[in-house]
């Protein structure tokens, strides 16, 4: 077993998942500004940390995602943030793409940028302490889309990302989010998140990644957010397992949903049904933001100070996940 694949499982291992707490300084301000917290570096540490800090974190979540400035940020007792996640029993990790931009000539779709000096960066961070790294291809679907171009574009950008972040002896994690967005079927979603998936694993391939010490972080087969046409959790659930039954390697140890815009009971609830249908060898888990911290942020603005309350509601949150990513979730446990 290699080390990377060791790391892989340890993060994903008894039903815990990860914290993406990666969110950019702009996207961290629009969260903070909704609830009429001001976004100082001072407040989004206090409000990451009150989360890094809960008791959920020891047997809860494997891993926690973090954004540039808050790797380098140091907790109040004086620990640096990557410590603080350590002494937690939990691994640190580190987003390292900056950023989707328009992609030339289609103008329509993204392509993620951050290659450059990126064999660098993955060096400081890694001596920062992250043990892993995330990266994130985005698609759109409409009639013309995702295009070949944005297919294949993102696939090479994540393979070339993954092979560095390998070779800097981190996992990477492979995050190609299939948007849900429009008024698509979870058909067309399941046809395109399959094509998606299946040319990122191409090109992995093509640049010698090492599968087993990977983690895929894919979206959910959903259909599209304005669709009439809903399917319910038992079928987003085939439809989820199917899709990745046959796009994604068998070395491959573990898949961590993102939450992509679900409420958090909708991505417990769906990750608990994927979970009680699973018949592949993936362990399939959470690598949730938004359907993690929702709650906690809205409890904690009413006074940025009453750690102690929001810590019991994100700790909820994250048992509830690790019961669904064992397929032992049920909505009466949500009140109890
Ligand atoms: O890249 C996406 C984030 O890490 C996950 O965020 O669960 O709110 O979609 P989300």
């Amino acid at each position: 077993m290699s080390e990377l694949n060791t790391t892989a499982l340890k993060i994903l291992e008894n039903g815990k998942g990860i914290l993406a707490a990666d969110e950019s300084t702009g996207t961290m301000t629009k969260r903070l500004e909704a609830v009429k917290v001001p976004s100082t570096p001072e407040n989004r540490l206090l409000f990451r940390e009150t989360l890094f800090s809960a008791s959920s974190m020891t047997g809860c979540i494997g891993g926690v995602i973090l954004y540039d400035e808050t790797i380098k940020q140091k907790s109040t007792n004086k620990y640096s943030i990557p410590e603080l996640i350590s002494k937690m029993g939990s691994i640190p990790g580190i987003k390292v793409d900056t950023g989707a931009k328009v992609l030339a000539n289609s103008l329509d779709e993204k392509i993620t940028e951050g290659l450059d000096g990126l064999r660098d960066r993955l060096k400081e961070y890694y001596k920062l302490g992250a043990k892993f790294t995330k990266w994130r291809g985005v698609y759109n679907i409409t009639k013309e889309h995702p295009s070949k171009l944005a297919i294949y574009s993102n696939a090479h950008a994540l393979a070339r990302y993954a092979a560095l972040v390998q070779e800097c002896n981190m996992v990477p994690i492979v995050e190609p989010e299939v948007l849900m967005d429009g008024n698509h079927s979870a058909h067309d979603c399941f046809i395109k998140t399959s094509e998606v998936i299946q040319k990122c694993f191409e090109e992995l391939i093509l640049h010698k990644i090492d599968l087993s010490g990977i983690i895929l972080k894919p979206n959910m087969i959903l259909s599209g957010a304005e669709s009439k046409n809903k399917i319910d959790g038992k079928e987003i659930a085939k439809m989820t397992v199917e899709c990745l039954k046959i796009s994604v390697p068998t070395e491959v140890p573990g898949i961590a949903f993102l939450s992509g815009g679900q409420s958090e009971i909708e991505a417990t609830e769906n990750l608990d049904l994927i979970n009680k249908q699973n018949n592949t060898n993936f362990i399939m888990s959470f690598s949730y933001g938004r359907a993690l911290q929702q709650s906690a942020l809205k409890h904690w603005s009413k006074d940025i100070n009453n750690i102690e309350e929001t810590q019991k509601i994100f700790n909820h949150r994250a048992r509830m996940n690790t019961l669904a990513a064992q397929g032992k979730w049920s909505k009466e446990l949500e009140n109890k």
